[in-house]
């Protein structure tokens, strides 16, 4: 059987789980990773020569036919390595690319929509949206036939944890703190609490629904930071959760993450009750039914498994 070439970018928490999972699978030969410090202690036990610190060793190098981009590079600089805008180098082919980074498709999804259509190069992105949900594809594919009205949901796992803790009587700090001992939250928590983070998966929900790529302006963004605390009478009956919704109005398309009751006496808590913890959950709204979808949030290794489910798609089409 003939090896499908495959080169990564990054080697951190998700990079190394897709290393890994590389490693073992028969179907690929992993040729090089690229990353920042080649000389940096990793998870994962791999032979030297993999490793290089060029970018141009992954993105011209003449064998590789997909490469993985785990890196959290300037959201500019991932998008350059695949449109090659500024034609930096001579030597470098179209790739096909499966991206994690959530920042470079909310803000060059258009783009990158248009490239992947005009050149009929893949650019894989399950992994940039609550990557526990196979949510992407469903909607690049256009799996719901009827037009979409509504999209949104709980897309962030760090502020859903810390919600559903502080409804159980645990401060904010505390929530903040057990988020960040267990590896939910970033030592700087502040996109996830801001609600930047949901904000950005927000805007590619839009853009693989309505086809309008909004900029994060367009988004009326409140976090969690300023939620004050709750009589503890009340906790169970608010039951506060980070919503995220992209309608389309008469207006256009109105755009908001914004902490929701959930609770007992709100529309929202039949369907939203459930999702307690770090888990994700993605409704769609067409002009006929609503449909929703729930898993695990995000975190390194569900990261990494949206990025291998990509790089199938693209392995097989690659063999037709
Ligand atoms: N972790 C999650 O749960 C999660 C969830 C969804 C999406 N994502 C996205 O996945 C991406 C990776 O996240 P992570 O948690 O794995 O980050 P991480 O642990 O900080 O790892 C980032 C990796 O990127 C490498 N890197 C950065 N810039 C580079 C460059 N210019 N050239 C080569 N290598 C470069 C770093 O190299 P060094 O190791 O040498 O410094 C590092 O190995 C990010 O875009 C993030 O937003 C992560």
């Amino acid at each position: 059987m003939r090896k499908i070439n495959v080169g990564l970018i990054g080697l951190g928490n998700v990079g190394s789980k897709v290393a890994e999972f590389l490693q073992n699978d028969p179907r690929f030969a992993l040729l090089k990773i690229v990353v920042r410090d080649k000389n940096k202690k990793r998870p994962v036990v791999l032979p030297p020569a993999l490793l290089t610190e060029r970018i141009s060793d992954v993105v011209c190098h003449p064998e590789i036919q997909i490469v993985m981009d785990a890196s959290n590079d300037a959201p500019a600089n991932i998008v350059e390595r695949i449109i090659h805008r500024k034609k930096w180098t001579t030597r470098a082919a179209y790739r096909h690319t499966v991206l994690a980074s959530k920042k470079a498709v909310a803000f060059y999804g258009r783009e990158l929509v248009d490239f992947s259509r005009k050149h009929g190069v893949e650019i894989g992105m399950e992994a940039t949206v609550c990557a526990g949900i196979p949510i992407v594809r469903l909607l690049r594919e256009g799996h719901i036939p009827e037009k979409i009205i509504e999209v949104g949901g709980i897309l962030n796992g760090t502020t859903n944890y810390m919600l559903t803790k502080m409804s159980e009587g645990v401060s904010y700090e505390e929530a903040l703190r057990d988020a960040q001992t267990l590896g939910y939250a970033e030592a700087d928590p502040h996109e996830d609490v801001s609600g930047l983070d949901a904000a950005y998966k927000l805007m590619i929900l839009s853009g693989l629904c309505f086809g309008q790529w909004p900029k994060i302006k367009d988004v009326k963004v409140c976090g969690i930071e300023n939620l004050g605390p709750i009589d503890s009478t009340m906790l169970q009956r608010l039951k506060r959760r980070l919503v995220a919704s992209a309608r389309l109005s008469e207006t256009g398309l109105e755009l908001e993450v914004t902490p929701r009751s959930c609770g007992e006496d709100s529309p929202l808590e039949k369907k939203f009750k459930a999702t307690d913890g770090v888990d994700n959950l993605v409704y769609l709204k067409t002009v006929s039914r609503e449909l929703y979808f729930s898993g695990p949030g995000a975190g390194g290794e569900v990261t990494a498994m949206a990025m291998i489910s990509d790089l199938n798609h693209i392995a097989s089409k690659l063999k037709t």
